[in-house]
C-alpha cells in the first residue's frame, strides 16, 4: 500500500465516524424523558423514595408550543435557535453540580436549581394567569409532590 492510499483510507474512516455521531445525536430525542440524571449519589446509596419525574418533551414543544430556546441555551445562558435533529447538550453537561453548597444554596450551576428554575418558574406563571395568586395550584404542576410522586409500598 502506498502512502496516498493509506491517507485516503484514514479520511474515509473519519468521515464514517462523523456521520455516525451526527445520526446518533439527531435520533436521540425521546418524546418523554424520565429525569434520572446521573450524579445524584444519594440515590445510589439508598433506595429512592420518589418516582423519577416524567417530562413530556414532545408535548411541551409541540402541544404547549414552547420554543426550544425557552429551555435550551448556550454556555452563556443565551437562548439557542435549534430545531429537531440538531445536536443539543443535556442540561447536566453544564449544570453539573449535584450537591448544594450551604453557602450558596441558589447556585444555578447546581442541576436541581437549574431544573426547578426552568420548570417551576414557567409553571407558576401559568397558574398565576389561571387565577391562583401564588401560582402553586392550577393546571401546571408547581408543588413538590405533583412532580416528585411518592413510591407506594
Ligand atoms: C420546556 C423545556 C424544553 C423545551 C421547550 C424543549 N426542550 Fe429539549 N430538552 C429539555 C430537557 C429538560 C431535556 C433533558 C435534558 C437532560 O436530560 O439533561 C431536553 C433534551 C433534549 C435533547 C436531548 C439532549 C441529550 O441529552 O441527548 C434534544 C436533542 C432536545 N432536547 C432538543 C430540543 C428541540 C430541538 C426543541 C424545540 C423543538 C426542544 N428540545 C424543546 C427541555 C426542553
Ligand atoms: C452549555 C452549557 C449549558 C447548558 C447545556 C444548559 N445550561 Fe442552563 N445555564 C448555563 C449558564 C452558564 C447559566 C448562567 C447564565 C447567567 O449567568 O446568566 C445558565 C442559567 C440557567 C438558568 C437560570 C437563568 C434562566 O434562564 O432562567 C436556568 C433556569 C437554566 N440554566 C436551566 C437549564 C436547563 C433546563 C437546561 C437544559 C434544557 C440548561 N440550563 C442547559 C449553562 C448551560
Ligand atoms: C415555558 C413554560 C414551561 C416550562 C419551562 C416547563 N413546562 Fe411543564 N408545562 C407547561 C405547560 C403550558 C403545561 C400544561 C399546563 C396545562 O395543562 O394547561 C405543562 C405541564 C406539565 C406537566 C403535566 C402535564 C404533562 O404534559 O405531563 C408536567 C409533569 C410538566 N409540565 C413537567 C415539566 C418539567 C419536569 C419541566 C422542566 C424540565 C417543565 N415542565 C418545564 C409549561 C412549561
Ligand atoms: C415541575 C416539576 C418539579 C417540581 C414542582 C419540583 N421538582 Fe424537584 N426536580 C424536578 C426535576 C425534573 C429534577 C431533576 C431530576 C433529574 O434530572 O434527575 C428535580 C430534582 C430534585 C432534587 C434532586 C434530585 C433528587 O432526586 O434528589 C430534589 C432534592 C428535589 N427536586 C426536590 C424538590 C422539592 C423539595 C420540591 C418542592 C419545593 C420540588 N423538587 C419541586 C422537577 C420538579
Amino acid at each position: 500500500m502506498n502512502k496516498r492510499f493509506i491517507t485516503l483510507l484514514l479520511a474515509a474512516g473519519i468521515a464514517v465516524i462523523f456521520v455516525a455521531t451526527a445520526l446518533h445525536a439527531g435520533t436521540e430525542v425521546k418524546d418523554t424523558f424520565t429525569m434520572e440524571t446521573d450524579g445524584y449519589k444519594k440515590r445510589k446509596k439508598a433506595p429512592p423514595k420518589f418516582n423519577f419525574v416524567e417530562f413530556s418533551h414532545k408535548t411541551h414543544a409541540t402541544d404547549y408550543k414552547i420554543s426550544c430556546g425557552e429551555c435550551h441555551h448556550d454556555k452563556d445562558g443565551k437562548a439557542l435557535d435549534i430545531k429537531m435533529g440538531d445536536d443539543v447538550k443535556g442540561c447536566g453537561e453544564c449544570h453539573n453540580k449535584f450537591k448544594k453548597d450551604k453557602k450558596n444554596k441558589k447556585d444555578i450551576m447546581v442541576h436541581e436549581n437549574a431544573m426547578h428554575g426552568n420548570c417551576i418558574s414557567c409553571h407558576k406563571e401559568i397558574n398565576i394567569k389561571a387565577g391562583d395568586p401564588k401560582g402553586r395550584k392550577g393546571p401546571a404542576p408547581a408543588s413538590c409532590g405533583k412532580c416528585h410522586t411518592k413510591i407506594k409500598k
